[in-house]
């Protein structure tokens, strides 16, 4: 591309005269398939300043263009775009350099500027269920994370957990009278006793006065740091966070999540105060600590603050991300944040970024970014729960994709030889795949629609689609490979690529575009991108395998030895495929089978 740009730019020059050969050639990745691989928009541009029909102006920079030994000849299209092709040698030439490549990332070029990056995701609550808002965060956030990491950035990657707050009063204080050996850390607590118990404890707050007042001074005793608060606190700490372990292996999310809770950053709230006073932003309004931004008001008009401690002195979830914030730019220094989290939370993140850079705790040069999914709901469109009407536990949900997908894909089946092990293997990458990639393969924007039935369907942009994709490539291969090893043995064996065919030009085309699909991901953090890319090639690899394939074919005739050396160049394109899907699985968080 920059070749190209530099070869445009000299026939503007010369074609135009010497001042438009610093000029943008406007050069782009084709829209289409048909209309090659990049496309020049310069002469559209330029027309009206040379006083020129634009089609003339095309045709005369493609007179001055000289790029024959690397595309086709330019073709003048539509009002005066200029399609270029490349010459198949340097397509061949490009997908060898991914080839070539043994580390398992296909040549995708690393970042220029490796940014440290902080991802922000899964983040539930203590004493609460993890909801299915948590699970599309998790799983997002794990792969926004992997695709960075790729890209040659360093990745922190942190467990926001809601651990921290006045509901710790109630919560301590109902535990200190029903369980007072689960609150002196003596013993444990289950985690669905924990919800029931959680309601039990709201319920009594709000009907018994002392019961009330007692929470209060709970949570003063909790803030200043009592040892026998402290042991509740960690105790239920504990009993969620062992719940939510179980999420994220069945999830087999990264193990290098971080659980920094809010609590962390609690000695840290008064100096962020201090530092907001001192920023001169700070208001007081009916008691409370404020933050009032231009631009917010409420329905009648008025200025709507973010309270950042309240009239009792308690610090809100606000205060909690500034203080994340400076100290994840200043210890951490983070030079990209990206909080994966439902777009209800979008107007919090607008306004704490905001504070956060007019207090000097972000500078310019770093990012923050909220990453916001919408609502996950049942296949009624309607809020996801269960039958009976209860919210939907993770656990369970991941429990009856693990049943679901032994079913569906017949592992269980007469007539399978393989062992237990195989099966259980099977199923986890289908059943939990399914789960990640109905998530993932929609824009994480809208709302999606969670239906078992859809997401482990065998057509369509599903995870077992992919999955059987995937292992029908290396089946290829290894037959190819038995069918070989019968012939005598090549004289030259290294993976040259030959393209013949349009099937071919087109999945090597398709090929070819991973790194420029993993740098969108990277810029506009939408996993779904790298779903609608796989799911393209491999419809691009079934036309090439049928392409192959004669309509009753005794044998493919890619395993047919009729020449070595043109079948050696179609398995190239069938091992690339296999490498190039299997890379875009992992980074998705599915990992891909080798049969199934
Ligand atoms: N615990 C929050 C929730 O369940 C999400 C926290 C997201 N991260 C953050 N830094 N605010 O909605």
């Amino acid at each position: 591309m920059a070749q190209l740009h530099e070869r445009l730019q000299a026939a503007m020059g010369s074609a135009f005269g010497g001042s438009y050969a610093s000029s943008d050639p406007m050069l782009a990745v084709a829209t289409k398939r048909e209309f090659g691989d990049f496309q020049c928009n310069a002469a559209l541009a330029l027309a009206k300043p040379l006083g020129m029909k634009p089609r003339d102006a095309a045709a005369k920079l493609v007179e001055a263009l000289e790029v024959s030994d690397l595309c086709e000849a330019p073709e003048v299209a539509g009002p005066g775009f200029l399609n270029l092709r490349l010459r198949n040698a340097l397509l061949e030439q490009q997908l060898a350099v991914m080839a070539a490549d043994a580390s398992g990332r296909c040549a995708v070029p690393r970042a220029a500027e490796p940014l440290r990056t902080v991802v922000d995701y899964s983040s539930p609550n203590i004493a609460k269920e993890m909801h299915v808002g948590h699970l599309r965060s998790t799983i997002i956030g794990d792969t926004l994370a992997r695709l960075l990491e790729l890209r040659g950035h360093p990745v922190v990657r942190l467990n926001h957990v809601g651990d921290w707050g006045t509901q710790f009063g109630m919560l301590i204080t109902h535990l200190r009278q029903t369980a007072p050996e689960v609150a002196s850390g003596a013993a444990e607590a289950e985690l669905s006793d924990l919800v029931a118990f959680y309601k039990a404890a709201k319920a009594r707050f709000d009907a018994e006065e002392d019961f009330a007042a007692a929470s209060r001074r709970e949570v003063v005793a909790l803030q200043s740091g009592d040892e026998a608060s402290l042991a509740a606190w960690r105790s239920l700490c504990a009993t969620s966070e062992a719940a939510f372990s179980k999420v994220y292996s069945a999830l087999r999310v990264d193990e290098r999540l971080v659980t920094r809770g809010e609590s962390f950053y609690n000695p840290r709230l008064p100096s962020v105060l201090e530092d907001l006073e001192a920023g001169g932003l700070l208001q007081e309004s009916d008691g409370a600590r404020c933050v009032f931004l231009e631009g917010y008001t409420n329905r009648d008009g008025e200025p709507l603050p973010v309270i950042v401690q309240k009239s009792d002195g308690g610090f809100m979830y606000s205060t909690t991300d500034l203080a994340a914030i400076r100290q994840r730019v200043a210890d951490e220094e983070a030079r990209r944040v990206l909080y994966v989290t439902d777009a209800g939370q979008a107007l919090h993140f607008q306004q704490v970024f905001e504070i956060a850079r007019r207090a000097g705790f972000a500078p310019d040069s770093v990012s923050l970014e909220h990453v916001p999914f919408g609502l996950v709901q049942g296949e009624d469109g309607k809020k996801f729960k269960t039958r009976s009407g209860e919210t939907v536990k993770l656990a369970d949900l991941l429990d009856e994709a693990l049943r679901r997908a032994r079913a569906d894909a017949r592992l269980e089946a007469e007539g399978r030889e393989e062992g237990e092990e195989f099966v259980a293997r099977v199923a986890a990458a289908v059943g939990i795949g399914a789960v990640k990639y109905a998530d993932l393969a929609m824009n994480r924007q809208s709302n999606y629609r969670f239906s078992f039935d859809k997401m482990l369907s065998l057509t369509g942009n599903t995870a077992p689609y992919m999955l059987y994709a995937y292992a029908r490539v290396r089946g290829i291969q290894r037959r190819a490979a038995a069918a070989a090893s019968l012939d005598a043995p090549a004289a030259d064996s290294a993976a040259g690529f030959v393209l013949r065919e349009p099937a071919e030009v087109n999945l090597a085309r398709q090929l070819l575009r991973l790194g420029q699909v993993v740098s969108d991901v990277e810029r506009d953090l939408l996993p779904s991108k790298l779903c609608e890319y796989i799911f393209e090639l491999a419809g691009d690899f079934n036309r090439f395998y049928e392409a192959h394939l004669p309509s009753s074919p005794p044998a493919p005739a890619l395993l047919r030895p009729l020449n070595a050396a043109p079948r050696r160049a179609l398995l190239a394109l069938c091992e690339l495929t296999a490498a190039v899907l299997a890379l875009n699985l992992r980074i998705l968080g599915i990992e891909p089978l080798e049969r199934i």
